[in-house]
């Protein structure tokens, strides 16, 4: 068998590996070439029957067109995985055009929604948020804001205390939101004008109250500032977030250990008819605490009493969202029932889709 004997079949089998359009008919070109009842393998089959020096020019012509067959047959192959690549990428591609559905399940938690919505009001008369740890050193908590050894609130009964610690000092979860004046005034020079909405903690539960709860402070500190200011910071922003412009607002004194002169605000309902109205009504429900920052608290912070004062107040964000939102209970805040979150939370602004824009 002559080199050029083969050269027939050798076009045949290469042109047809050439042409094949996929890998199947590829491996069925492979087979029907190499395979067990292939058309090279059943001439290697003759070669027994040739005589020695024929059969070894045949031998080495069919192995050549072996290994020429196999090389055609393993670039169309990678030829042909590329193509189903191709075709593959450009039938899954992903359609970016299409409109996406911004699903409208959730609700604002009336908590997050109250701190919006104070944080806006207070935004407006020119304060910034600050914020501080849950768990404080005993000295911001109580000391530095003069709340001395033996007042009640540093009972074990109304505070949660941490195991002790080397120094025998005792870190506990803060009690109220005033920590972070003393933090601010250490850490920022005067004039400071901050708000302070975030969790606190005390040892306490029943239908008013609950071991965690939130509260936002606020503290002014200028050269000028006054009781007049306090008084109609905190009427401003009772009438703004009740949303009623002829609320009466009310200050009682009182006493905190870190204010001087302290007071604590009510604002004007009513009870006709069993239910709660806040607004003009003769009845009076008391919101917060403030009152002008102690001297004392003044000189813990390095801040010259003699130059400067503020003013600081404290409240209770349930209590503020229950009277406006007509909450009852104030655990059920904490219960993560999806049907209280429905009928007492807030659809959240909407947000823009990318592709359709405003109208959804
Ligand atoms: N920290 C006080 C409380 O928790 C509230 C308060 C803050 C009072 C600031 C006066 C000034 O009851």
């Amino acid at each position: 068998m002559k080199e050029q004997e083969l050269d027939p079949l050798r076009r045949e089998i290469l042109g047809a590996v050439e042409t094949a359009e996929s890998r199947e008919a590829l491996e069925e070109v492979r087979i029907s070439a190499l395979g067990r009842k292939g058309r090279l393998t059943a001439l290697m089959k003759t070669l027994g029957t040739l005589e020695a020096e024929a059969r070894r020019a045949a031998g080495a012509a069919l192995n050549r067109l072996k290994a020429d067959v196999e090389a055609a047959i393993a670039v169309a192959s990678e030829r042909l995985h590329h193509k189903d690549m191709e075709e593959r990428l450009s039938q899954e591609r992903v359609d970016v055009t299409l409109p996406v559905e911004i699903g409208g399940e959730g609700r604002v938690h009336p908590i997050s929604q109250t701190i919006d919505e104070l944080t806006a009001i207070f935004g407006e008369m020119g304060f910034k948020v600050a914020e501080g740890p849950h768990i404080e050193d005993d000295f911001y908590n109580f000391t530095a804001l003069n709340i001395p050894p033996e007042h009640p609130a540093r009972q074990e009964q109304d505070t949660f205390y941490l195991s002790e610690q080397a120094d025998g000092t005792r870190k506990v979860l803060r009690t109220h939101t005033s920590p972070v004046q003393i933090r601010t005034m250490l850490a920022e020079k005067p004039p400071v004008r901050i708000i302070v909405p975030g969790r606190t903690f005390r040892s306490d539960h029943d239908a008013t109250h609950s071991p965690m709860f939130h509260q936002v402070e606020g503290l002014v500190i200028d050269r000028t500032s006054h009781m007049g200011q306090l008084k109609g910071c905190l009427i401003e922003f009772c009438r703004a977030f009740f949303e009623v412009e002829d609320l009466p607002v009310r200050f009682r004194p009182s006493y905190f250990p870190f204010t001087e002169p302290s007071a604590e605000v009510d604002i004007g309902c009513s009870r006709e008819g069993g239910g709660l109205k806040i607004g003009p009504g003769g009845d009076w429900l008391e919101i917060l605490g403030c009152g002008m920052v102690h001297p004392k608290v003044l000189e813990v912070c390095n801040v010259d009493p003699a130059e400067y004062q503020g003013f600081a107040f404290g409240m209770g964000i349930e209590r503020i969202a229950m009277l406006k939102y007509g909450i009852p209970d104030l655990r059920s805040f904490y219960d993560s029932d999806l049907r209280w979150l429905r009928h007492y939370g807030f659809l959240p602004l909407e947000v823009p889709s990318m592709v359709t824009g405003l109208q959804r």
